[in-house]
């Protein structure tokens, strides 16, 4: 095998990992302390050193993983063992899922979970699960089981993460000691912190994180596995409410519910309502610092083939913040009429916690599909903000009286990453608040 040289230094947590030939190992920690790519390292290093190990790489959602981990790998981590040659992207099959090829014979499959058949259907050294906060017990049952090539002297399953609550099933986990916990560092990071000193770029990168506040704060800022206090949506449950894609029915009814922002995210979401009423948000975009115009122009683009054809049913209504001085410019650009959202805030809230509330078939009434974000706002993503309506809902809290120091609640949410929260307020008080919702084509 040709030489290559791999530039990586691990430390701390990292480093750790490096060494650990534990069954489970969890490296946990705030936003950019390098668990990613030292993940990706020890896994790139093994089936650099090995020949014919089999790897897996995989996020909750396919396009979760192509968007971010990937790009990391090829970037940060096998730049130069792919452009030497050494290393191979084979972008895969009906039958055979995408795979990194080593001219060693090694292999690093990659894959979603939402589509993980073809990914499971074989045997493997190594599986790294990136972001495993969104994943469920289950999932790292059936990874488990996969376990068991045998061209490593250990085998092994390793996550990263941030942290969620302390109820969480990968906090509950580690403390029943079932997986190793590794608390990675934003020192470990040699990009923020070298020398024994914060570098320029690290003293920036956490001021941003110092901007967080709440649970993300403790969580993106300290690593922390805390809980967030005082939550709008108590009975927001991901096992319940998050649920994977699944073809809609051409019958079931289509909204569109609209929250403007530019320095503030602008927020798009795509609802289907089946014949009970259900709500089920398919798709989303959520997007700083973009002119309505191309919001507008996005949007008609997922809508229509190029052709003008529609490539799913059309929105039965556009709903809308009407003080947005911004909704002229939508309505031209998209050549459709919107309707002006309610937006009186505590009772379109308790509307809202009444979808959420599990009805006598066993089923609420408001569901968010996993994967129902088409891009990520890496700008958001790189400030630790919340790129998704699933993640506003886990940090969308009560305001405090002032001068309570936290212990009195006011009966309004604190305004802050509240974009998708007042989206999809306005269309569930559309549908339960409102009589009914007038459409005025343009
Ligand atoms: N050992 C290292 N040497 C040089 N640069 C590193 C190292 N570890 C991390 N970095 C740099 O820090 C950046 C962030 O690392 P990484 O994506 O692994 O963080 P993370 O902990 O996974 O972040 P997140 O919490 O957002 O998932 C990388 O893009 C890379 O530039
Ligand atoms: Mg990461």
């Amino acid at each position: 095998m040709p030489e290559t040289v791999v530039r990586y230094e691990p430390r701390g947590a990292a480093l750790a990992l490096f060494r650990c030939k534990d069954n489970e190992v969890l490296l946990s920690g705030a936003a950019g302390t390098g668990k990613s790519v030292g993940a990706l390292a020890k896994i790139h290093y093994a089936c650099l050193s090995v020949p014919n190990v089999r790897a897996l790489i995989v996020r909750k959602t396919h396009s979760s993983l192509t968007a971010s981990t990937l790009v990391t790998f090829r970037q940060k981590v096998a730049a130069e063992a792919l452009a030497a040659g050494i290393v191979s992207f084979y972008g895969g099959s009906a039958q055979e899922p995408a795979s990194f090829r080593y001219a060693n014979g090694s292999v690093i499959v990659v894959g979603g979970l939402d589509r993980s058949t073809r990914l499971l259907s074989t045997e493997y050294d190594l599986v790294f699960v990136d972001e495993a906060v969104e994943t469920t017990p289950e999932d790292l049952d059936t990874l488990i089981t996969r376990l068991r090539n045998g061209r490593l002297t250990y085998q092994q399953l390793i996550m990263a993460t941030n942290p969620g609550p302390p109820t969480h099933h990968l906090k509950q986990r580690a403390d029943a000691g079932r997986c190793t916990m590794l608390y990675s560092t934003h020192e470990d990071n040699p990009r923020l912190y070298d020398n024994g000193e914060w570098t320029e770029y690290g003293l920036a990168y956490l001021a941003r994180l110092d901007s967080l506040t709440g649970a993300r704060y403790q969580r993106m800022r300290w690593g922390k596995w805390v809980a967030a206090e005082g939550l709008v949506y108590e009975g927001w449950d991901e096992p319940v409410h998050l649920i994977d894609r699944f073809s809609i029915p051409e019958e079931w009814t289509r909204w569109i519910s609209i929250d403007l922002g530019f320095t503030n995210p602008t927020c798009v979401q795509w609802w289907a309502e089946d014949s009970d009423g259900r709500l089920y948000l398919y798709r989303e975009l959520y997007r700083t610092r973009t002119l309505v115009e191309d919001h507008a122009k996005r949007m008609l683009e997922l809508m229509k083939y190029p052709s003008g054809q529609w490539r799913e049913p059309q929105p039965r209504a556009v709903i809308c913040d009407h003080d947005a001085e911004d909704r002229a410019t939508l309505e031209r650009h998209l050549g459709m009429g919107t309707a002006p959202a309610k937006k009186t805030v505590s009772d379109g809230i308790q509307a809202v916690q009444t979808r959420l509330k599990v009805q006598g078939d066993g089923k609420p009434r408001l569901f968010l599909f996993r994967d129902s974000l088409v891009e990520t706002d890496e700008d958001l993503a790189a400030r630790a903000l919340p790129t998704r309506t699933v993640e506003e809902i886990t940090g969308y809290v009560w305001a405090v009286k002032p001068g309570t120091a936290g212990a009195e609640l006011k009966e309004e949410p604190l305004k802050k990453d509240d974009h998708a929260m007042d989206a999809m307020r306005y269309m569930v008080a559309a549908r339960d608040l409102v009589g009914r919702t007038r459409v005025r084509w343009l």
